[in-house]
C-alpha cells in the first residue's frame, strides 16, 4: 500500500509552490507583453484542453508478458520487471495522451519509463546520492508522467512536483496519478513559479530536443530551482545520436522526412547525416503549427563549453534514453 494514497494532506511545498505562483504570474505577464512584441520570439502553441482519452487501464497481462523492448536494457542487474509492475497501480494513457510513444506497444511504454526512472537511480547512487527524507524531485515536460509514474509508485521518500507546456497532459496527471503529486501548465518562458534552491533531482526526458530559443535561460532557471550539489538529469540528441539516425530504416530519420515538407530549404537525407552536424547546435525547424515544432541536436563539445558554464558537466551518457543521450549535470556550491 503506497502510504501517500489520496488521502495525504498537501504539503508545505506545494503550498509554497502556490504562493510563489501568484507572484510569478504576474512576472510572467509583464515578460509575455514585452516578448510578443518581439517577432524573434516564435512562442509555440499550446494544446487546446481537448477532453482526456479514456485511460486504457492494464493490458490483460501486464505483469507477466515478455516486453518487445530490449534495446537498452543494459543494467547490472535485470529488473524484475513483475514486481514493479505490481506496485504500480495507476492506469496507462491512451496513446493521444501520451504523445503517441509506442503505438500498440502499452507494456513496452511502461518499460520505458521503467527504465529511465531505474538509470538514474542507479546513476545517482553510483554518485554516492541518496535520496534524503525530505528530498524533493523535478519532472520538467512530464507529460502524463511515463517516468513520473514510477516515481510515485517505488520511492516514497521523494516529493514530487512537475510541469508540462500541454494542460491536457497536466490534467491526466492530475486525474490519474496521486494527489501528492504537484502538477501545473507552464508556459514556454523561462520562469517556473517555484522557489529557489528547492530541488535535489531535476530531470526532463526529451525536452531540450524541441527547445529552440531561450536554451540557456531555461539551464539557468532549472539551476535557480535546484540545491546546490543537486543533479540534473537532461536527454539531449547530440552527434552521435546524428549519426545514429542517418538511416532510412530509423523512425527519427522518418519523422524528419515527414516534416520535410514543412522545413524550408531542407532535405533530409542520408548522405544529410553522414556529413556530420553542420553546427554545434542545430535546428529542425517545422512551420506545421503545431508544439512539435523544433528538433534539436546539440554536439557534445558544446554542451562541455556551454551548459559547462552554469553546471558541472558530470557526463554524457551514451543512449542514457533511448535513442537519446542523457547530460549528467551537477549544481555548483
Ligand atoms: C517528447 S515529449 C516527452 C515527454 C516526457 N518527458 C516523456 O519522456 O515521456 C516532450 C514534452 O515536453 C513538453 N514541453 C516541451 N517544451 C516544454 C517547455 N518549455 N516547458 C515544459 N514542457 C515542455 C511537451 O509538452 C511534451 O509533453
Amino acid at each position: 500500500m503506497n502510504p501517500h494514497e489520496n488521502t495525504q494532506p498537501q504539503s508545505n511545498l506545494s503550498q509554497d509552490v502556490l504562493n510563489h505562483t501568484a507572484e510569478l504570474n504576474q512576472r510572467i505577464t509583464s515578460l509575455e507583453n514585452s516578448l510578443s512584441e518581439l517577432s524573434a520570439y516564435r512562442l509555440s502553441t499550446v494544446n487546446p484542453s481537448l477532453p482526456l482519452a479514456e485511460p486504457i487501464g492494464y493490458p490483460e497481462g501486464f505483469s507477466t508478458s515478455t516486453p518487445k523492448h530490449t534495446h537498452y536494457c543494459d543494467f547490472k542487474e535485470k529488473p524484475n520487471y513483475t514486481n514493479y509492475a505490481i506496485q504500480d497501480k495507476y492506469p496507462i494513457p491512451a496513446l493521444e495522451d501520451r504523445e503517441y510513444y509506442f503505438p500498440d506497444q502499452d507494456y513496452d511504454y511502461w518499460i520505458s519509463g521503467l527504465t529511465d526512472y531505474l538509470r538514474i537511480k542507479e546513476r545517482l547512487e553510483e554518485e554516492g546520492f541518496v535520496y534524503a527524507d525530505d528530498a524533493v524531485a523535478f519532472d520538467f515536460g512530464c507529460s502524463s508522467g511515463r517516468v513520473l509514474r514510477h516515481f510515485a509508485s517505488y520511492n516514497e521518500k521523494v516529493r514530487l512536483i512537475a510541469a508540462d507546456l500541454n494542460a491536457n497532459h497536466v490534467n491526466w496527471v492530475n486525474r490519474y496519478l496521486p494527489q501528492f503529486i504537484t502538477c501545473f501548465q507552464c508556459i514556454n518562458l523561462p520562469a517556473l513559479p517555484l522557489p529557489d534552491a528547492t530541488f535535489d533531482l531535476v530531470y526532463a526526458f526529451s525536452v531540450f530536443t524541441h527547445i529552440d530559443e531561450l536554451e540557456s535561460a531555461w539551464l539557468l532557471e532549472l539551476n535557480r530551482i535546484m540545491k546546490p550539489g543537486a543533479y540534473a538529469w537532461l536527454s539531449i540528441q547530440s552527434d552521435d545520436t546524428w549519426k545514429q539516425i542517418g538511416n532510412e530504416e530509423h523512425f527519427m530519420f522518418q519523422h524528419l522526412k515527414y516534416n520535410e515538407p514543412h522545413m524550408q530549404g531542407v532535405v533530409i537525407s542520408e548522405d544529410l547525416f553522414s556529413r556530420g552536424m553542420p553546427q554545434d547546435r542545430y535546428i529542425f525547424r517545422f512551420n506545421n503549427g503545431v508544439v512539435y515544432n523544433t528538433c534539436v541536436f546539440h554536439k557534445k563539445e558544446y554542451i562541455e563549453k556551454s551548459w559547462g558554464k552554469i553546471f558541472d558537466v558530470l557526463d554524457i551518457i551514451t543512449r542514457g534514453h533511448d535513442w537519446q543521450d542523457v547530460v549528467l549535470l551537477r549544481k555548483r556550491g
